[in-house]
């Protein structure tokens, strides 16, 4: 059994509800993870960044300016003053909702009724030196899923488009899974993914569209692969032929759905 195969349906990609049910209820709320979950994802993406006092809070831009009703850039407030701000009402469902933080999504992912893997992608980690992969290990441990016994077993994987973020995970924490997101051309040649140990490459549907190979050229040096962001039924068919082992999903409902097909 290849790594990443413990939380998966036998034979077909493993869905993954990216920034939680985004596509219906506003991205990385606590709302938006319940629906997935509600929904059967088998995993859960985020993404991570620091707040001026350390704490790693679920928001994918450098400012809280699309998200919120708030302006301001992430790393330059506290994690109180991120909280005065409304991070639901921006979207179409009018729903309010509380900034959320990597503690609140772990014990979310952790204490679901089922299994369920959460996909943990550091933002621009070297602006921090090694603080993120530091704060993300802390937390890891606290809750105590920073050492599983393989990566099979894991439940928590390490993302990101650093190589240097997924480095420094793999030298303190050998046995968590990590991906390195990419570029085609990087993921194609192998030699990041190799040089940083990553257990995966996780390539856009667009490259995996244009070099199908990549499943397979990642297949034969012993990783998976992970692909990000597939709505389209077309493309929730490539990635199963390829047999890619996660989708990244925006609707992980709709998803669900057409794998049963596939
Ligand atoms: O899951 C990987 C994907 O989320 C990377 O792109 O910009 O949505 O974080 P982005
Ligand atoms: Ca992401």
């Amino acid at each position: 059994m290849s790594a990443h195969d413990q939380i998966s349906r036998s034979g077909k990609p493993a869905v993954v509800a990216h920034r939680g049910a985004s596509g219906e209820t506003a991205e990385h709320t606590l709302a938006a993870y319940e629906l997935a979950l509600e929904q059967g994802a088998d995993g859960l993406e985020c993404d991570v960044r620091l707040t001026s006092d350390h704490q790693l809070v679920c928001i994918h831009d450098r400012t809280i300016d699309r998200t919120s009703d708030g302006t301001g850039v992430v790393s330059e407030m506290s994690l109180a003053e991120l909280k005065e701000h409304d991070f639901g009402s921006w979207h179409t469902d009018g729903r309010s909702a509380s900034v959320l933080t990597l503690r609140e999504l772990l014990t979310l992912t952790l204490d679901w009724h089922r299994p369920v893997r959460l996909f943990i992608e550091t933002k621009h980690p070297v602006r921090f030196g090694s603080l993120v992969e530091q704060r993300l290990l802390e937390e890891l441990q606290e809750f105590g899923v920073a050492t599983p016994p393989s990566a099979d077993h894991s439940r928590a994987v390490v993302i990101s488009f650093s190589s240097a973020g997924v480095w420094r995970i793999r030298r303190h924490a050998p046995m968590l899974p990590t991906i390195l997101l990419g570029d085609t051309a990087r993921l194609l040649g192998g030699s990041a993914a190799t040089a940083v140990g990553a257990t995966g490459i996780g390539p856009s549907v667009e490259s995996l569209r244009l070099y199908p190979d990549l499943v397979d050229r990642a297949a034969a040096a012993g990783r998976v692969t992970y692909c990000w962001t597939v709505d389209e039924q077309v493309d929730v068919q490539l990635c199963a032929d390829l047999g890619v082992r996660w989708v990244a999903t925006n609707h992980p409902a709709r998803v669900r759905d057409w794998l049963v097909t596939v």
